[in-house]
């Protein structure tokens, strides 16, 4: 594995600021990725404080093994959905804090063998764990128009969805499609381009989404926070595109209508134009806190 690789974890100060309010605590790092924003919290945290780290990516969790290098750090090939279970089974108690960095990494993106990116030819892969379930490829060369076509709208926000849904489908009548630069290709010759963005930008993110069934779990994770979060404790989630901070912001509405919850910023908290200058990743981040008071 390239030791190379770069994620530069976004908002990271002020995702310690709102998080940390307890130097010897125990926290979740649920989407640990290359570990980036856990190394920061431990060099802010003291030696007693711990935190547990799930990915569902076991390349990532060996790379933030070896650049966190901590004693403090108990890591699981995990979904953030098993937190609950995962405590429990280590025997630790209700968190201080949890995060929920949401998406891939730049590191899985720059991996031609995960199928992710339209730029770099590889398996039409795109699970985070490549070890199960299904991939792009089964989707892109099985599913029915109609479907491939709620996908790429739904996901994506495609507004050629149905177009590219009949392309695919007669294309594959043909050879089935095996990898991006196949898929990528395709669409490129029957889409033109607009402006500098490729044309199959919105459906690799619409597949990639599908695939690990992205919005359906994001959708679970804040009715689990009950079973995670001590009273006092804080979860924060760091939302990529609008499909995603719709569901975290009315999920934390509803929670806070309980009296249970207390949301820690009203408005979507956005990364400087200085930090977006310096990771284009950062560009569509936006992050909620919520806590609970109960
Ligand atoms: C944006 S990256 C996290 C980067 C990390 N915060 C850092 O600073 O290095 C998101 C990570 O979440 C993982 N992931 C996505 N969905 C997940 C899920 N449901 N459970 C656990 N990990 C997940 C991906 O494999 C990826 O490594």
């Amino acid at each position: 594995m390239a030791d190379t690789w770069q994620h530069i974890p976004i908002l990271a100060q002020d995702i310690a600021n709102l998080l940390l309010q307890n130097k010897s605590g125990y926290y979740l790092d649920g989407t640990l990725g290359l570990g980036g924003h856990t190394k920061l919290f431990l060099s802010r945290l003291d030696y007693n404080a711990k935190i547990l780290g799930l990915d569902k990516d076991a390349k990532a969790i060996k790379f933030a093994e070896n650049k966190v290098a901590d004693h403090r750090l108990i890591t699981r090939q995990a979904s953030y959905l098993q937190a609950s279970e995962i405590l429990k089974e280590l025997n630790w108690p209700l968190l201080d804090g949890a995060l929920f960095d949401l998406g891939l990494s730049s590191y899985q993106l720059d991996d031609a063998t995960r199928g992710f990116s339209f730029l770099k030819s590889g398996p039409l892969d795109m699970r985070f764990d490549n070890t199960k379930g299904t991939t792009a490829a089964d989707l892109v060369n099985t599913l029915p128009a109609d479907k491939l076509e709620y996908i790429f709208r739904t996901y994506g926000e495609e507004h050629q969805s149905k177009k590219i849904a009949l392309i695919i489908c007669q294309a594959r009548r043909e050879t089935p499609l095996k990898t991006t630069t196949d898929l990528a290709n395709l669409i490129e010759k029957h889409i033109p381009r607009f402006g500098k963005t490729h044309p199959a930008t919105r459906i690799f993110q619409a597949l990639r989404i599908a695939v690990n069934e992205e919005l359906e779990t994001v959708s679970k994770a804040p009715k689990m926070l009950k079973d995670i979060i001590k009273p006092g404790g804080r979860a924060a989630f760091l939302t990529f595109h609008s499909l995603e901070d719709r569901i975290i912001k009315q999920a934390f509405k509803e929670m806070e209508k309980t009296g249970a919850w207390r949301l820690v910023n009203k408005k979507l908290i956005n990364p400087s134009p200085e930090e977006i200058k310096n990771n284009s990743r950062a560009r569509s981040a936006g992050l909620r806190v919520i806590e609970r008071v109960l």
